[in-house]
């Protein structure tokens, strides 16, 4: 077998892939980043949850109202650790093989709420966000769909070791764009919605099982390799 061969064999050779045993293993958590009643990123992330449970995997939706907690503050997590919503939320994500943010836009950058609740995720071991398969998607009454704040969450997550996906998708209009069933009222935006969710699915699902891919991300984070870099190149 040359090495290219054995790079397409499961990793595990206990667990032979199946591809529809594999994406119904797979978890996902879909988090809105809005405490808003009437949401429209929370309608996002249900439709986006009802996709990805189409798709053929497990999908659970929550919003950040589902794990309440205080503004950081450093004496806070001194005295008592991490509060009770954070610690919650924590376990989701440990939880998840994957996750899609579905995050309003605010000022051109992410919500204070959000960001209060990636600060206290940050401070928990091992650090849930890293190495995490992760889609973001916005939804916005604008006419940028609040993509401008996609860009701003990406700082975070990255920094963290969220493994971002390079697609996002960003829903203008959001205020008029919904069905009464929830589906978009544009297919062909719906169909884009789909193939994104589709594509993260088949990177998080190859991402359980394919050493090759996790040594390749690695290699491209700049993490500590032995290769020499002509070898990285060729692999
Ligand atoms: C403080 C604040 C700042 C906002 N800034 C933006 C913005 O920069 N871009 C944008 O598209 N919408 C902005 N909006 C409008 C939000 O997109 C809109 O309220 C949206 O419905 C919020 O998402 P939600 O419905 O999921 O809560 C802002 C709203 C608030 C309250």
């Amino acid at each position: 077998m040359n090495p290219t061969d054995r790079d397409h064999f499961p990793a595990d050779p206990a667990r032979p892939h199946d591809g529809a045993a594999a994406r119904e293993s797979l978890h996902v958590l879909v988090l809105s980043g809005s405490l808003r009643t009437g949401s429209v990123n929370t309608r996002l992330g249900s439709l986006v949850a009802a996709l990805v449970t189409r798709a053929g995997a497990t999908a659970e939706a929550a919003t950040l109202g589902d794990f309440p907690m205080p503004p950081y503050d450093g004496d806070a997590e001194a005295d008592e650790g991490l509060p009770p919503g954070a610690l919650a939320l924590c376990e989701r994500i440990a939880a998840a093989q994957a996750l899609i943010i579905a995050s309003p836009e605010y000022n051109a950058s992410v919500p204070g709420v959000l960001k209060n609740a990636i600060d206290w995720v940050s401070r928990y071991r091992p650090q849930p966000f890293k190495d995490k398969q992760t889609l973001l998607v916005s939804a916005s009454p604008s006419m940028v769909g609040g993509n401008r704040g996609l860009w701003a969450l990406r700082i975070p997550l990255e920094h963290l070791g969220a493994r971002v996906y390079p697609d996002m998708f960003s829903l203008a209009g959001a205020h008029q764009a919904f069905t009464g069933d929830g589906a978009l009222t544009d297919p062909g935006l719906g169909e884009r919605l789909t193939t994104t969710i589709g594509s993260f699915l088949d990177l998080a699902e190859a991402d359980t099982r394919y050493l090759c891919l996790q040594r390749r991300w690695y290699e491209f984070l700049g993490d500590r390799t032995d290769a020499p870099v002509t070898s990285r190149a060729q692999d």
